[in-house]
């Protein structure tokens, strides 16, 4: 049995950061979801997917829901990464979006990402401009925490990506893993 792997999908580098970090902080492997087979992953105790958000889906997800039965032995955690700021009920929400069935009770972490619209492909930021106009229609006072995000990120090049959002995780790590690693 291998220790732990991370994997991540990340369009425009937050996500892959934070798996980089982690990876060092833990000394586990890391690899581009992309890049991966069931194969690679069946034989690691601890399995941590962190994924960037994409209007409110959790980009790589669909590999955890793919295996989660076949994955029953290992921890999993999952990190999310996302533009806005931290917001418990956001995040709620989120959580029981994608938490169904058998990925119940999985721990999911966030983590702040980042906004460089100079580096979106040319879908996403005419995706972003749409999304801006449909918010701008809104009171700002009844903004969702993303929407609020977005309307203060546009136009501008934003990097909130920060290695204290990961301590949660190595907590998580270290209280569940007892002697099995050390940090
Ligand atoms: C098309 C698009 C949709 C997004 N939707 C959300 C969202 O629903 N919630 C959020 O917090 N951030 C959202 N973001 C911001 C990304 O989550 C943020 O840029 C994050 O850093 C992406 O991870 P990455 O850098 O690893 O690709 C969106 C970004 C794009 C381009």
């Amino acid at each position: 049995m291998r220790k732990g792997i991370i994997l991540y999908q990340s369009k425009y580098g937050a996500t892959k950061q934070y798996a980089l970090w982690l990876q060092e902080k833990t000394g586990f492997d890391c690899q581009e979801i992309r890049h991966t087979s069931f194969h690679q992953i069946k034989d690691y105790e601890i399995l941590i997917l962190g994924g960037g958000i994409y209007a409110s889906g959790i980009a790589g997800f669909n590999f955890l829901k793919k295996y989660i039965a076949h994955l029953p032995q290992q921890n999993i955690l999952v990190f999310a990464v996302g533009a806005s700021p931290y917001d418990p009920t956001a995040f709620d929400q989120l959580y029981q979006r994608h938490f169904k069935d058998r990925l119940e009770g999985i721990p999911c972490f966030y983590c702040r990402g980042a906004w460089h619209e100079d580096r979106m492909t040319w879908v996403d930021r005419h995706l972003c401009q749409l999304l801006k106009r449909m918010v701008a229609k809104k009171d700002p006072a009844d903004y969702e925490p993303w929407e609020k995000a977005l309307m203060e990120a546009m136009g501008r090049s934003c990097d909130w990506t920060d290695p204290a959002y990961l301590q949660p995780i190595l907590n998580y790590l270290e209280e569940h893993s007892h002697e099995k690693i050390s940090l």
